[in-house]
């Protein structure tokens, strides 16, 4: 499978058995500790007031060998916004799976009753493969809609929509009591949904109503689902969300306010770092992802111009796979990252990176 390839390939390691090395014992007080071995120091803090040495050569790996893995397995990981086998949720779960993690789901309401039909029926098995051979399985499937924080908010139009009958205990506040009842404390959480209704009009046509509703479903979402999941995780777990690069440079036909709420996600995602690590010592980042071919981003209408443009002027000729995505978010889910938090990760094959066109008509001198 095309997903698996790409985890394989990308070196994302699968249920890995050995320590890690920032799993090994603390330094003695007053000790400073070099990152690798006494012998070959690499960024080795020095004491104050020794003179700092030229930065040593490395003669020696003091590595074993066998590679730096990313073990999550014991940790459980609560993702929101997979609705099918297509998107970035997916293959994030899909590899932090790989890497041993126990995964849940948040499925928007009205597509539940097809992701969960199409599950049964063994639409995804293709993509539930592991490497290992087995299927990926979730550990609970909770209706959700990150629009609504408690009951009270929702509008009778929503309570009485047939999309919705069947299924209850659906808002933010009351999936995350379902998933303190079932898990108790969770490791890692995941937001990737967004939903604009008026994407397709530039911001100038854009209504108030259209703008608040994508902030509302495209940012704020992701602040209340810190607010009401983070009292539930372990101190050293991880929160990941997916952003796009209109937050910051203009992509005409990204809009609705869905450029303003992927710029508040991003800020917010700062500023959520320095709170939810003083309040839960948890990590807080997003990915700013290159263009994928999900069903979000068919809905907005370019999604093939914007896969063609980036495989003809970014820096890696390739398309992106939404694994190489899932690779990252798992990184930033693992200890290797202990120390990365309020960024903006982008993996985009470099695309953000370029300030020109390369396919250009304006560059081709044979039409100057
Ligand atoms: N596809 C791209 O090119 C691209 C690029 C950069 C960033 N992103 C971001 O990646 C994330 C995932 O999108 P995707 O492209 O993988 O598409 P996707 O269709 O797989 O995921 C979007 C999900 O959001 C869910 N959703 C929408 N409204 C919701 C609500 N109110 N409550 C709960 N769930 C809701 C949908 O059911 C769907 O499962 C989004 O934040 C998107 O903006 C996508």
């Amino acid at each position: 499978m095309a997903s698996q390839a790409v985890c394989k390939a990308q070196g994302v390691v699968v249920g890995a058995l050995r320590t890690s090395v920032l799993a090994r014992p603390a330094p003695r007080a007053g000790v400073l500790a070099p990152m690798y071995s006494t012998k070959t120091q690499v960024f080795a803090p020095r004491p104050m007031g020794v003179r700092s040495r030229k930065m040593a050569t490395v003669t020696k790996a003091s590595a074993n060998g066998a590679g730096l893995n990313i073990d999550l397995r014991g940790k459980k990981a609560f993702i929101a916004g997979v609705a099918d086998d297509q998107g970035f949720g997916w293959a994030i779960a899909k590899c932090l799976a790989e890497a041993g993690a126990e995964i849940s789901l948040g499925v928007w309401v009205p597509a539940l009753n097809i992701f969960e039909t199409s599950f049964r029926r063994g639409k995804f098995d293709e993509s539930r493969r592991l490497s290992n051979g087995s299927l990926m399985e979730f550990a609970h499937i909770y209706p959700m809609d990150a629009v609504f924080d408690t009951m009270d908010d929702v509008p009778a139009d929503v309570k009485d929509n047939k999309r919705y009958a069947g299924n209850e205990g659906w808002t933010v506040s009351e999936c995350a009591a379902k998933v303190a009842k079932d898990w108790g404390k969770i490791d890692i959480l995941v937001h990737s949904l967004a939903n604009g209704p008026e994407v397709q009009k530039p911001l100038l046509e854009t209504s108030r109503r259209g703008y608040l509703a994508a902030m509302s479903a495209s940012s704020y979402s992701f602040v209340s689902l810190l607010q009401r999941f983070g009292p539930l995780m372990n101190e050293g777990g991880a929160v990941i969300s997916l952003t796009y690069v209109a937050a910051d440079r203009v992509i005409p036909g990204y809009g609705g306010g869905m450029s303003s709420a992927k710029a508040a996600l991003e800020s917010d995602t700062k500023v959520l770092a320095y709170e939810a690590g003083r309040k839960y010592s948890v990590r807080v980042n997003t990915i700013s992802a290159g263009p994928l071919g999900s069903r979000a981003a068919k809905a907005i209408g370019f999604i093939d111009d914007m896969i063609r443009y980036s495989y003809e002027n970014a820096p890696i000729q390739k398309e992106l796979a939404a694994t190489e995505v899932g690779a990252v978010a798992t990184f930033l889910c693992s200890p290797l990252a202990s120390a990365v938090t309020g960024q903006t990760v982008y993996v985009d094959n470099g695309l953000s990176i370029m300030g020109l066109a390369g396919d250009s008509k304006t560059l081709d001198r044979a039409n100057a």
